[in-house]
């Protein structure tokens, strides 16, 4: 039994038909489970709060392998960093560890380090610090940004309105990387015990300022991409104001501002020789993929 923490998600949509495939059984523990939708035939859900000990212990009875793909940093009741993507996380690897579960495999972030101006970063590090020494076998993977999220964040208005706001000058380079590709990496990581003691920064293809992925939109939908930019002094403010009333928000602020400003490349070349045959899907397919939809019911349009 695969235990999904967080298999609700972007991710984790993914990750459960390739797991079923391979026919594993699947249980998928988040505070939504029961209205999630079908996840997949035979999936198994626990609806329950990871801050939920005795309910995460529950969930862990039968289970061989974990993995771990909650995230309290963003979405409309995000219960934030510390909360979720530490504490949550430590709670998982501490119930794990008692039912004798056998590996846990931690969704982290590239570049997370214990003195990373994002609190999201800093907790991730923290995770990665308890799993290490819990004793479990491990696995740690540690993507860039996903374009379907941030597609979904600041693509989609583009399509549906021919507008969008970027948080920042839009100027800095970022690495995205497709979360099917990453799906295929956590897919690898459960069935393959050649990667467990591994850490694996996945990046995508290309590093892009918001700009140039607002820009690769554009070409996708077949016009021109209107932005506007948050200014980043309005963006400091807003944290600062923020902090005391609405933290997770000013998280989030705080995390914009950094990806406006600190050296978010990453190389994808790693992963490449690590697995050579999982995809290095660029952008423009993900956006075709992610707005199928859209534009195909626009009235007297297509894609480009
Ligand atoms: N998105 C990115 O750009 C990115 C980049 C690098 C790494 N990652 C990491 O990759 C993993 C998957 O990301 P994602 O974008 O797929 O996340 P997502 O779509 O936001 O999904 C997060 C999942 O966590 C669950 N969750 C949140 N709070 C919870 C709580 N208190 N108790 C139980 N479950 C909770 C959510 O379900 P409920 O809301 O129903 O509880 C959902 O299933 C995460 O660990 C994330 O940090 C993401």
């Amino acid at each position: 039994m695969i235990l999904l923490a967080g298999g609700t998600g972007t991710l984790g949509r993914k990750v459960i038909p390739l797991l079923l495939a391979r026919g594993l059984d699947c249980r998928v523990l988040a505070r939504h489970a029961d209205g999630a939708g079908e996840l997949g035939p035979g999936v198994e859900t626990v609806t329950a709060d990871v801050g939920d000990r005795p309910a995460v212990e529950r969930a862990m009875q039968g289970v061989d392998t974990v993995v771990s793909m909650i995230q309290g940093f963003g979405g409309p009741d995000a219960l934030g960093a510390r909360t979720v993507d530490r504490d949550g996380n430590l709670t998982l690897i501490e119930a794990a560890v008692a039912a004798g579960v056998r590996h846990f495999v931690l969704l982290s972030i590239d570049q997370a380090a214990p003195d990373h101006p994002s609190e999201l970063f800093r907790m991730k590090y923290a995770a990665e610090t308890a799993l290490r020494s819990s004793g479990l076998r491990w696995t740690i993977i540690r993507p860039t940004a996903y374009m379907e999220t941030w597609l979904a964040l600041v693509g989609l208005p583009l399509v549906r309105t021919g507008r969008t706001r970027v948080y920042g000058q839009g100027k800095n380079p970022i690495n995205f990387v497709a979360a099917d590709d990453v799906a295929r990496f956590v897919e690898l990581a459960v069935i393959d015990p050649s990667m467990e003691g591994s850490t694996v920064v996945l990046a995508g293809p290309r590093d892009l300022t918001f700009d140039q992925f607002t820009a690769v939109v554009g070409e996708v939908t077949g016009r021109p991409a209107r932005v506007d930019h948050a200014p980043r002094a309005m963006l400091r403010l807003l944290s600062t104001v923020l902090q005391r009333v609405r933290p997770v928000l000013a998280g989030q602020v705080g995390t914009a501002l950094v990806m406006d400003s600190r050296d978010m490349r990453s190389d994808a070349g790693p992963r490449q020789r690590l697995a050579p045959s999982i995809p290095v899907t660029p952008l423009a397919d993900v956006a075709q993929r992610e707005f199928a939809r859209e534009l195909a019911s626009r009235p007297d349009e297509g894609p480009a």
